[in-house]
C-alpha cells in the first residue's frame, strides 16, 4: 500500500508537470528558411532527384505555390518575407527608381538601400528581433536593409558579379548557417541561392544545363539534410525550402513576332519614365496629357495587356502602390517586353501573370514540427509568413496572409501535443498498477 501511494503521488507529480505549459523558450524550435531562385514548380519531374523525393516522405510538399502578382526577384522575396502584397510593401521592381530623376539602380546595387526597402511593412526578422529572437540573413533579398533605423542581427549581402553557381561555396554557406544555429543560437535564418534563375535566364528552362542545375540543387538538399543530422539540429530546425517565381522559354522569331513597343507609339514623345526591357512586366509614365493616348496605343498592340494602375484587377494586389508608376504591361506569357530594338539575350524570363503554371513555384518543409508525408494543396507564397511566425512562436506584424492555409502542414503545436501523450500513458500505467 505504502509503495502505491508512494507511485501515486509520483505520477501525480509527474502529470502536473506534463500538463504545465512549456515556457516559450522550451517549446520554440529554430527555422531556416531557404530560397533557390526561379525554381519552376515541376522542375524536378525530368531530373532524378532523390534528395528532394525523400523530403517529401519526411515532410511537407505543396504540388505548387503561387507567387504575388508582379513575379519578379525582390517583390516577390518581400512578399514571403513580410506576409504583405506588394503594392504595400512597395518593393515594386527588381531595380530601384525614381521616376521624376530617372534613376535607376540595378538590383544588386539595392541591396544595401534601405530607402528602398524599409517603407513600413516590417519584414520577419525584425519582427522575431522585436520580440527577442536573434535572426540572420545570408544573401536573401531585403535581408542588407535597415528598418526604421535597425538592422538584421547577421548579415550578408550577395556582391555584384557573385559566381552562383559554386556548389562548394552552397555547402560551406550551409555550414555557416548550421554554426550559426549550434554556437551562436540564432533562432531563424534566411539563406538565399541565385540558381536556377541564372541558367533558366541563360540557357532555358528546357536546356540540358538547367536539369544539371537541379542535380546539384539535390545534391545541396542531401548535404543540408546531412550537415543538420552532424550538428544535431534533427530534433530543433525546422526548414522551408521555397522560391520566387518560375521561369518560361523567351518566345522567338520564326515562331513569333517579338514584341518592339516603340513600333506602337513614340516612347520618347509620349512617355516620361520607362522600365522596359526586364521580361514579362514593364512600367512606364506618360508624358502630361498623354496618359490616354499611350494607353490606346498600347492596348492595339499585340501579345500583351496594358492596365492603368487605378484599374488593375484588385487580384493583383498592385494598384494602391504609390511607387507604380500609373502604365503597366503585362506580355503573354513568353513574349517579352522590347521598347526599341531586341537587346535581350535571355533564353527564359519571368515577370508574366501570375496566373500562368510556368510562373508557380516550390514549397518543401520539413522539421520538428511538420507533419511527414504531407502533400499540400498549392496556396499563395503569401500564407508562408503567418505560417513562419507560428513555427517561431512570435506574434506577426500586421500582414494579409492566413494561418488557416498552411497551418494544416503542421503537427498540433508540437509541445503540448506531447506531453499530452506523457499524460495519457502516465494515466495508463498508474491503472495497470493500481
Ligand atoms: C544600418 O544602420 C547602421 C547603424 O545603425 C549603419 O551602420 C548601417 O550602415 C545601416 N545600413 C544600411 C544598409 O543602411
Ligand atoms: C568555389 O568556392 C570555393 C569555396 O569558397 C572557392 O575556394 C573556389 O575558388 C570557388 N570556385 C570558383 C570557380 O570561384
Ligand atoms: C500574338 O499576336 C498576334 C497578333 O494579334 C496573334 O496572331 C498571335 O496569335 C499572338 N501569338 C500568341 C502566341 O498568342
Ligand atoms: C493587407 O494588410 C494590411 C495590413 O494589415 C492592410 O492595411 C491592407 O488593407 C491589407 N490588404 C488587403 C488587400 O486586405
Ligand atoms: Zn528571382
Amino acid at each position: 500500500m505504502k509503495m502505491r501511494l508512494e507511485l501515486f503521488l509520483l505520477v501525480t507529480a509527474a502529470i502536473c508537470a506534463a500538463g504545465k505549459p512549456l515556457s516559450k523558450a522550451e517549446g520554440r524550435n529554430k527555422l531556416l528558411l531557404i530560397s533557390f531562385d526561379g525554381f519552376r514548380w515541376d522542375y524536378d519531374q525530368d531530373v532524378d532527384t532523390p534528395n528532394l523525393d525523400q523530403l517529401a516522405v519526411d515532410g511537407v510538399k505543396a504540388t505548387y505555390i503561387t507567387p504575388p502578382m508582379l513575379t519578379m526577384t525582390s517583390p516577390s522575396h518581400f512578399t514571403t518575407i513580410t506576409g504583405r502584397w506588394v503594392e504595400d510593401h512597395e518593393v515594386v521592381h527588381n531595380m530601384m527608381f525614381n521616376t521624376k530623376t530617372n534613376q535607376k539602380v540595378p538590383h544588386k546595387q539595392t541591396l544595401t538601400r534601405s530607402e528602398w526597402w524599409d517603407n513600413g511593412a516590417l519584414p520577419l526578422w525584425i519582427t522575431a528581433q522585436n520580440q527577442g529572437l536573434k535572426t540572420a540573413s545570408f544573401f536573401f533579398p531585403g535581408g542588407g536593409a535597415n528598418y526604421s533605423g535597425q538592422a538584421v542581427d547577421r548579415v550578408l549581402v550577395e556582391m555584384p558579379g557573385h559566381l552562383d553557381d559554386n556548389e562548394t561555396e552552397w555547402r560551406q554557406n550551409i555550414d555557416t548557417v548550421m554554426s550559426w544555429f549550434t554556437e551562436e543560437d540564432f533562432n531563424l535564418v534566411t539563406l538565399y541561392y541565385g540558381e536556377p534563375d541564372n541558367v533558366g535566364h541563360a540557357k532555358g528552362p528546357d536546356h540540358p544545363d538547367r536539369k544539371a542545375i537541379i542535380r546539384q540543387i539535390d545534391r545541396t538538399i542531401g548535404y543540408l539534410r546531412e550537415a543538420i543530422d552532424r550538428h544535431h539540429l534533427t530534433d530543433t530546425l525546422n526548414v522551408i525550402i521555397t522560391s520566387d517565381h518560375g521561369m518560361t522559354t523567351v518566345k522567338k522569331r520564326p515562331l513569333v513576332d517579338e514584341i518592339i513597343l516603340n513600333k506602337y507609339l513614340n516612347l520618347i514623345k509620349l512617355a516620361s519614365f520607362e522600365i522596359l526591357d526586364y521580361g514579362g512586366f514593364g512600367i512606364l509614365t506618360p508624358r502630361p496629357g498623354k496618359e490616354q493616348e499611350v494607353f490606346d496605343a498600347l492596348s492595339n498592340a499585340p501579345n500583351l495587356t496594358v492596365y492603368k494602375k487605378n484599374e488593375m484587377p484588385e487580384s493583383f494586389h498592385l494598384g494602391k502602390s504609390k511607387r507604380l508608376p500609373p502604365i503597366v504591361i503585362v506580355a503573354d506569357l513568353g513574349f517579352n517586353l522590347n521598347s526599341r530594338f531586341i537587346v535581350y539575350v535571355n533564353k527564359g524570363d519571368h515577370g508574366f501573370h501570375n496566373g500562368e503554371m510556368d510562373m508557380k513555384t516550390i514549397f518543401r518543409a520539413f522539421g520538428p514540427d511538420f507533419k511527414t508525408n504531407f502533400l499540400s494543396e498549392p496556396f499563395d507564397s503569401i500564407h508562408i509568413y503567418p505560417l513562419m511566425c507560428k513555427l517561431l512562436q512570435i506574434e506577426p506584424a500586421p500582414h494579409n496572409g492566413s494561418l488557416a492555409v498552411t497551418e494544416k502542414m503542421l503537427l498540433h503545436s508540437g509541445g503540448s501535443q506531447r506531453a499530452q501523450v506523457s499524460v495519457a500513458l502516465l494515466l495508463l500505467l498508474m491503472f495497470a498498477v493500481l
